[in-house]
């Protein structure tokens, strides 16, 4: 037997009983020839003291421990002496005196320390050794009791999990398709699934009627820190539903995953806010509203003004909007540049500002202004002493970007997104459902082309009003982060393919790509929709971290490396021919 008790068991109730622990030497202190171990185990810690007047023999084996070491000790529970309990430990008023210690492997010198800051290359280089770390093991964890709940609300509420392919076709999600080559059949490829989308869709049409699934999804796009090429949805998908079914169903589960893995009552129903409503008060489509500094509109105001720039924007279809940035008007010039590199970077042709120093309103456009559109600012924004006005003067999206983007970065330089004990859950609704790229001359769905228009705009379609066109869309949203989005479907075959003709799909590429979805839905397709929400992101904001890198076990590194096991890796040139594969030779 390895052990009686885990190194988190022992309490001063257990004093002069015999135990054995298993474990890792956490840390090893040599006070004159009297040797103190903290044995650790996932659970957590427990003081084992070696002293040569006891146990000489034992004490001189412990002389040779290292960090790391695996061990088994047994011996007599003891109490710590007067004055040295530790309370801060649930095992801090006993020890283990040993009469036997076992070495049951040794550690070599460690790749890093893990109680310090390391670089991140490093920690996933040694993943294995990196999980280690309370804090990761924590969160994986944290993780599990999530997925426990999830399934447990779901499997309540009459869903059953169905695992859909990974070997299966591509389907649009907007990132590119990571490719698997068959041997079988030569030159043809499996996608790897950007979304079970299609299968949740088919199990529908299938009478399945409440499906879901702890999803594995592949994309390959640009990494950042809430992106990783490989991550995990909470599938979701049921037939006879309209929006609020999915809304209650959502807020339910999310309600009873915050029960479980922090013991909080989230407030639910959750607020509700169109796009629009969104993107123009806030400047963002996942808005954080753990804060204010809100867009307020100034078009009426200054669409007579003395100020040629804003009248000219306002005259050509434009807006004037602004945020008061409190108490920014300390600004340094670094920040100015960086604020107007984001403001630039987003699409707007400059960044005008008015800093309010010293009584004064600082800034080369003030003497433009009218008394009147001085005194509009003055009363929208709630101007004080000490503040910054930013303005965003553009077409109605750019405006509203360039300072939903200057909210948050002043946000986060006054450290206004660093508390994630305060959660703001909402739901965004009544996306546009297509939007123009003007670099392909098409139009793409926004979401994703399965996607139901608004009934109220379906006439739109007929007269190709596109760029008016709702869709029957909805994202939840906590703390500025899209933890899941989802909508209610096309479940009409005619109305299907007319919105593949509008993305661009000949008739015959519908065919080839989408036939079964169009068949299937000739055979009896029940109305249906659901959502997917991104299990990594969401476990990420409930541990409160900053990356969802630290919530999953073997992440790739942001150019999609594994770092451990050094994959992607060259392969055999003999699997290659296996599967018809010539490379192309490297270009420098
Ligand atoms: P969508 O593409 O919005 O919808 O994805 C749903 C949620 O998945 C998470 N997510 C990601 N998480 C980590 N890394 C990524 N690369 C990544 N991409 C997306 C986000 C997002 O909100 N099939 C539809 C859902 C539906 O319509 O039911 C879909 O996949 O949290
Ligand atoms: P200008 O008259 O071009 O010198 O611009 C006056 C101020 O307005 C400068 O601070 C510019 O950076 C800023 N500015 C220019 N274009 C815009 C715009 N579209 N929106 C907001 N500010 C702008």
């Amino acid at each position: 037997m390895y052990r009686t008790h885990h190194c988190n068991a022992l309490r001063a109730a257990d004093i002069d009983e015999q135990a054995t622990l298993s474990g890792w030497v956490h840390s090893r202190r040599d006070h004159g020839g009297v040797i103190f171990i903290d044995l650790r185990d996932r659970e957590g810690l427990t003081q084992v003291v070696f002293r040569p007047e006891e146990n000489a023999g034992v004490a001189s084996q412990a002389h040779h421990l290292r960090d790391e070491d695996v061990i088994q000790v047994s011996g007599r529970v003891a109490p710590r002496l007067p004055g040295t309990e530790n309370p801060k430990l649930a095992t801090g008023a006993i020890e283990l005196v040993p009469s036997s210690l076992t070495i049951l492997n040794r550690a070599e010198v460690l790749p890093f320390p893990l109680d310090g800051e390391v670089n991140e290359d490093l920690r996933l280089a040694y993943r294995y050794f990196d999980l280690r770390r309370p804090q990761l093991a924590r969160n994986l964890r944290l993780r599990h009791r999530i997925t426990k709940a999830t399934r447990d609300y779901l499997d309540g509420a009459g869903f059953i999990e169905i695992e859909t392919p990974i070997l299966s076709k591509s389907t649009p999600e907007g990132a590119r398709d990571f490719l698997v080559p068959s041997r079988l059949m030569p030159g043809k490829f499996y996608a790897l699934p950007q979304a079970p989308q299609q299968y949740k869709q088919l199990l529908m049409v299938g009478g399945i009627e409440k499906y879901f699934q702890i999803a594995k999804c592949f994309r390959d796009e640009d990494l950042r820190a809430d992106r990783q090429p490989e991550f995990t949805q909470i599938d979701i998908e049921a037939s006879f539903v309209r929006p609020n079914d999915i809304y209650a169903l959502t807020e339910g589960m999310l309600a009873s995953i915050f029960k479980a893995a922090r013991g909080l009552d989230i407030p639910t129903p959750f607020p509700r806010l169109t796009y629009r409503e969104a993107v123009g008060t806030f400047g963002s489509d996942k808005p954080d509203r753990r804060f204010g500094m809100q867009l307020v509109d100034f078009t009426e105001e200054f669409r007579a003004s003395g100020f040629k720039l804003f009248r000219g924007v306002i005259e050509s279809g434009g807006v004037v909007k602004a945020i008061n940035a409190k108490g920014f008007a300390g600004i340094t010039i670094g920040q100015v540049d960086e604020m107007t590199a984001i403001a630039k970077n987003f699409g707007a042709k400059g960044l005008a500002f008015i800093k309010i120093e010293n009584g004064e309103w600082k800034s080369p456009i003030v003497k433009f202004f009218s008394e009147a559109e001085r005194s509009a600012l003055q009363t929208k924004l709630a101007l004080e002493e000490g503040d910054l006005i930013f303005f965003g003067s553009d077409k109605w999206d750019i405006a509203c970007e360039v300072l939903g983007r200057l909210r948050l970065r002043v946000a986060e330089i006054q450290g206004l997104t660093k508390n994630s004990e305060q959660l703001d859950f909402l739901w965004v609704t009544g996306f546009p459902l297509l939007q123009f790229d003007a670099a392909e001359n098409k139009w793409n769905a926004v979401h994703h082309p399965f996607t139901r228009p608004k009934a109220e705009d379906l006439p739109l379609l007929d007269v190709q009003r596109y760029g008016e066109m709702r869709a029957e869309a909805y994202d939840v949203v906590l703390n500025g982060v899209e933890v899941g989005g989802g909508s209610i479907r096309i479940h009409e075959p005619e109305l299907q393919a007319k919105m593949f003709a509008v993305l661009g799909v000949s008739e015959e590429d519908q065919q080839i790509m989408f036939g079964h979805l169009l068949r299937a839905f000739r055979l009896g397709a029940p109305p249906h929709g659901g959502i997917a929400l991104g299990l990594d992101r969401l476990v990420m904001l409930i541990c409160g971290e900053q990356s969802i890198r630290d919530v999953m076990a073997f992440p790739k590194n942001n150019r999609g490396q594994d770092l451990m096991s050094q994959s992607p890796a060259d392969v055999d040139p003999k699997q290659l021919r296996e599967l018809g594969i010539t490379l192309a030779k490297k270009t420098p």
